[in-house]
């Protein structure tokens, strides 16, 4: 029962002590009005913030959906195998702040963090990755932040990617607003090593964890020896295709006119 708001009971001593416990409670009430306040602006804000980084990954994903179409229409081959993307959830994002010994607020989301907004763009061969990573760096609109070249550069545990984090405008209603999204950029054979990483390492209580960890190391070796023979695979068929005949290319451009709708 909420008995701060019951109506004061006119029977009741007017100079006793339940009046003054009446006369305390505005006050009380006042300092939590205010942290309610503060509280639900902090959660509109909030919420506000997310819904921008989910929009600055649509812009981003329409950036790698217009590269594919456009690759597919001029060179006859889709590089992007398949795009996903993921919005980091508050619990991580709570346990990432403290782990950086940043307090939460919406500012210092958006000022300490860079990967609340990702997206993974998978592609079928290396060459690929750097041709779409080279493409949506020279956009006008896009900013690089910063990149990694786990490729050229692998971790010690064998994790191969490109990574950027690039700034992009998204506009809305009322305001335009630069927001960081992080780019993962590998192919097919990357994605699966890391994928299988990933999982593996949340497996805490595995007995001999070293053996695993070279294992896994030697996996991603071999994986980065399988994407380079691919690529040279890919080469050698491309050069050995016989020149097109005048009936190939008439087919060719017609074939082209139908993508391009897409
Ligand atoms: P985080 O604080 O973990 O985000 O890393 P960072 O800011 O140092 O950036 P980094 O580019 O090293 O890693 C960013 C993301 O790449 C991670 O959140 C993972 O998604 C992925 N990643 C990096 N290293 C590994 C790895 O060793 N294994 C796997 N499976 N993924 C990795
Ligand atoms: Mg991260």
């Amino acid at each position: 029962m909420n008995g701060d708001f019951l109506p004061i009971n006119e029977d009741q001593d007017r100079t006793g002590a339940d009046n003054n416990q009446l006369f305390m409670v505005p006050m009380v009430d006042h300092g939590i009005f205010e942290q309610a306040k503060k509280m639900a602006g902090t959660v509109v804000e909030y919420r506000e913030l997310r819904m921008m980084y989910s929009c600055a990954i649509k812009e981003i994903r329409t950036k790698f959906d217009v590269l594919n179409s456009e690759f597919n229409v001029r060179y006859q081959r889709n590089p992007i195998a398949s795009i996903t993307s993921r919005l980091k959830s508050s619990a991580s994002i709570m346990e990432k702040l403290s782990r950086l010994d940043v307090p939460f607020s919406v500012e210092n989301v958006t000022e300490h963090l860079h990967d609340v907004a990702g997206i993974r763009v998978i592609c079928y061969y290396v060459d690929d990755i750097y041709r779409l990573a080279q493409a949506l760096a020279k956009q006008d609109d896009i900013t690089v932040l910063n990149f990694k070249d786990y490729i050229k550069n692998p971790k010690p545990n064998g994790y191969r990617s490109y990574h950027l984090i690039v700034s992009v405008p998204v506009f809305f209603s009322d305001q335009t607003r630069d927001m960081k999204v992080e780019v993962q950029i590998r192919t097919i054979a990357m994605d699966f090593w890391a994928s299988l990483e990933h999982q593996l390492k949340y497996k805490k209580e595995v007995p001999d964890q070293q053996e695993i960890v070279d294992q896994l190391t030697d996996c991603a070796t071999q994986i980065a020896q399988i994407d380079t023979q691919m690529y040279e695979i890919r080469n050698r068929i491309e050069l050995a295709e016989d020149e097109p005949t005048e009936e190939d290319l008439l087919l060719e451009k017609l074939r082209r006119i139908d993508l391009a709708d897409e």
